[in-house]
């Protein structure tokens, strides 16, 4: 028997294993725009339990399942109580008799952990306070479909140092894109992450910068990348944020700066006008909605990879 794997940090990958997902899954995806769809999950349900909400990893993870021929169980906040209803450690006990994988949107990253530690199915992390893998596979998908390689590209991240910044940061170093990195003082990423990219980089070769100078991080940037400034859980900060962000906001003027054919990102819900203008979501740099549809593709390969060996 295999052992039982877990999806809740990039970190615990090897860069071989992600990047054999990510090809995997522009795989899956061509095969699906031809019309090919192996059942290959027939029988097997993903549990999603979210604390927090959600469009994009609700809605993907469960078509990814049902065009897989299986199926995906929605549990809201409400209904399961994580901790608070229930243990954690129950829950994962108790749902580990029902579904074959456990997806999970949470607050603290501790609960997947703990989770991880009384399941017997693989958890998966649909978002945490600390780190949004997920989001980092279907963007790599995306960078690697319109740019056509990966390696020696610079991604260039704006905004805040959260949890979709800590994920590129950890998918760039371990597959040899350059990563730079501008936040506010005070808002960059937390050093033992920083620390755990430079290790990675170390291996592959990128290159990282850590500033405080939008301008300097987009300067020749093949992709420019934003998130809001205010994540889930951190609303009473929104109103301060929105003072001190908008130095960091990704505007024409700012995508002026990078190379010419840079395209822009955004893991989406957008505030817009906040951390990107219209003019720009909309515009021909652009590539937030095909880097939406490509959660679908690319959890469909960590789907295959964890359920069916
Ligand atoms: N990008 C993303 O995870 O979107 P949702 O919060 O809508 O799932
Ligand atoms: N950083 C955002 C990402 C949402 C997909 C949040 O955590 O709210």
């Amino acid at each position: 028997m295999s052992a039982l794997r877990h999806f809740i940090s990039l970190a615990d990958w090897s860069p071989e294993e992600i990047e054999g997902l990510i090809m995997e899954a522009a795989r899956i995806k061509a095969e699906w725009k031809a019309g090919v769809r192996p059942p290959i999950l027939t029988g097997k349900t993903l549990g999603m339990i979210f604390e927090k909400p959600s469009l994009r990893t609700r809605v993907s993870f469960e078509m990814a399942m049902r065009h897989l021929g299986g199926d995906a169980i929605y549990l809201s906040p409400q209904e399961v109580g994580l901790g608070k209803r229930e243990s954690v450690a129950d829950v994962a006990r108790v749902l580990s008799r029902y579904v074959d994988a456990i997806m999970a949107r949470v607050f603290a990253h501790s609960v997947l952990e703990e989770m991880a530690r009384y399941a017997t199915v693989p958890v998966i992390n649909g978002l945490s306070d600390d780190e949004h893998p997920c989001q980092a596979l279907g963007d790599m998908l995306t960078v690697y479909e319109k740019k056509g390689h990966l390696r020696g590209l610079k991604l260039a991240f704006v905004g805040d140092g959260n949890n979709v910044a800590t994920a590129l940061l950890y998918i760039c170093a371990m597959l040899g894109v350059d990563f730079a990195i501008a936040t506010p003082p005070g808002y960059m990423l937390k050093e033992p992450v920083i620390e755990r990219g430079k290790a990675f980089a170390a291996r592959s070769g990128s290159r990282l910068l850590f500033t405080q100078d939008p301008i300097e991080a987009v300067r020749d940037a093949d992709v420019i990348y934003t998130d809001v400034w205010a994540s889930m859980g951190q609303e009473a900060e929104a109103e301060i944020r929105r003072r001190i962000f908008p130095p960091y906001q990704v505007n024409a003027a700012l995508v002026g700066q990078a190379k010419p054919d840079v395209i822009v990102m955004h893991c989406l819900p957008a505030h817009r006008g906040e951390e990107i203008t219209d003019e720009v979501a909309d515009g021909p740099h652009s590539v937030i909605f095909d880097q939406a549809e490509n959660r679908l593709h690319a959890q469909k390969a960590l789907l295959v990879h964890l359920l069916s060996g």
